[in-house]
């Protein structure tokens, strides 16, 4: 008797070894524990003949890589953010689509105070001044920076990790908390979080700290432009946690050296990982290499979350966390699932 081949899956990128030897339990898996940066050509000739990949946020699945591989069933994004996918496109082919939210929340949340509390109390460039040998003596304005404490935050974006930061800020922090969001949240949540909904302007003047965690789209591009900064307090610190081209990283940098804003911390960048060259020599900036949800238990639950959703969609047809559900059991899965 014959064995019923096992599908196969690409792990596009390095990625636990516990978490690929759960793979290979049910299926031929190709791995990139060299974690080559694969061109989209490369991307797309690991596909051919497998039935699912899983990716990690920087991977472009569009409608051109899914009419090149059309055995590909399932992609499973080892983030919660999903920008690299065109999702109408994988609806229309019949490719379910996974994300990784809700794991990497209080993590994320976590993170966003680190970067404001080190860009209000200019830690690293402190830092950098001492290790330079330039401390010499004590002195009363030295690295002056602004409190966290009492002060009020402005968070733009107000899903599971924007709720998580309003949490920390106001019942943590004391501080007044203020968001703005696509819609008003309701006002058991609002007070969960001790927020009050306002709008992007009133945001902007009156937020001592503005906190973005909005997702990336085409509308939410450049939501922090030269003509939002001129509407910031000077005194105002700006934490980018989203995705890179939420903000406008050419005006930040001009407004960081003209000093109209005090100081920014920024996880992500336009294009990264390259980052704005006047973004590297402004001294008021924070800068970290998109580690906001990097902690052990963190990314293992996010890579396991991965895993579970081919695992689950590949044997079951079923997943934990699908964009685009509607994709289960409809005609052109049922097309992809016909192909060997
Ligand atoms: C996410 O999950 O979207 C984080 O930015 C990590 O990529």
């Amino acid at each position: 008797m014959t064995q019923a081949r096992r599908p196969k899956v690409v792990v596009c990128r390095a990625i636990f070894p516990a978490i690929i030897e759960g793979l290979r339990q049910h299926f031929e898996v190709v791995d990139n524990q060299a974690d080559v940066m694969w061109t989209r050509e490369q991307l797309v000739a690991h596909l051919q003949g497998c039935h699912g990949a899983f990716t990690t946020g920087g991977e472009r699945i569009d409608a051109g890589v899914l009419a090149a591989c059309p055995q590909l069933r399932v992609v499973a994004n080892m983030a919660v953010g999903y920008n690299n996918f065109d999702v109408p496109a994988m609806t229309a082919a019949g490719v379910l689509a996974t994300n990784a939210p809700g794991v990497l929340t209080e993590t994320t949340a976590d993170f966003g105070f680190a970067l404001l509390m080190a860009t209000a109390r200019r830690v690293t460039e402190s830092e950098h001044y001492l290790r330079a040998g330039h401390w010499t003596r004590w002195r009363y304005d030295m690295f002056i920076g602004a409190d966290v404490h009492g002060s009020t935050l402005g968070i733009i974006g107000m899903g599971r990790i924007g709720q998580a930061i309003a949490r920390r800020g106001h019942h943590g922090f004391g501080m007044r908390v203020v968001y703005h969001n696509r819609s008003k949240l309701d006002a058991a949540t609002e007070a969960a979080c001790g927020a009050s909904y306002v709008s992007k302007a009133e945001l902007l003047q009156s937020a001592d700290h503005v906190m973005l965690v909005v997702p990336y789209s085409a509308e939410s591009h450049h939501t922090i432009g030269a003509a939002e900064l001129a509407q910031m307090k000077p005194s105002a610190t700006l934490i980018n946690l989203a995705r890179g081209g939420i903000v406008d990283d050419a005006a930040l940098a001009a407004a960081l050296r003209a000093q109209t804003i005090a100081a920014a911390g920024l996880d992500v960048f336009e294009g990264e990982p390259k980052v704005h060259p006047d973004l590297l020599t402004v001294p008021n900036v924070v800068l970290t290499p998109h580690i906001a949800s990097a902690t052990t238990p963190t990314r293992m639950a996010m890579a396991s979350l991965a895993a579970d959703n081919l695992v689950g969609y590949l044997t079951a047809r079923q997943a934990k966390t699908p964009l685009n559900p509607e994709v289960i059991g409809s005609a052109a899965a049922q097309e992809r699932m016909a192909r060997a």
